[in-house]
């Protein structure tokens, strides 16, 4: 009996510049929604894009995120998000998190866990 069903991945590792970022729509099980896939290297996080602040994406352009150092700056007010956890550390939503999105690396594809 074949248990294993194929969810068809979020994106190839390669389509996120390495230290960069992309936007990807993803199908949780609270619906349709736009997430931040950040790579370093192999390893890949995600995020909801959805500011904590106002509830708006992140995003300048579609899959463009300001970034610099270990930081990512929503780009509607500026507030500054660790990459590492989510926290907002400057900006009108200090103290908040990002709401993070299991995902993995399988191969050369990204996926979101299972149960995500
Ligand atoms: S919507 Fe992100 S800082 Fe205001």
């Amino acid at each position: 009996m074949d248990t294993v069903t194929s969810v068809p991945p979020l994106c190839q590792l390669d389509d996120i510049p390495d230290g960069g970022a992309t936007a990807v729509d993803a199908l949780l099980s609270s619906g349709e929604e736009s997430l931040i896939l950040l790579r370093q290297g192999d390893q890949v996080r995600g995020y909801l894009n959805i500011c904590p602040h106002t509830g708006r994406r992140l995003d300048y352009a579609p899959g463009k995120f300001l970034l610099k150092n270990d930081t990512l700056i929503c780009a509607v007010h500026g507030a500054t998000f660790n990459q590492g956890d989510g926290l907002c550390i400057a900006g009108p939503c200090r103290g908040e998190h990002l709401r993070e999105v299991s995902v993995q690396v399988e191969g050369d594809a990204v996926h979101l866990t299972a149960g995500a």
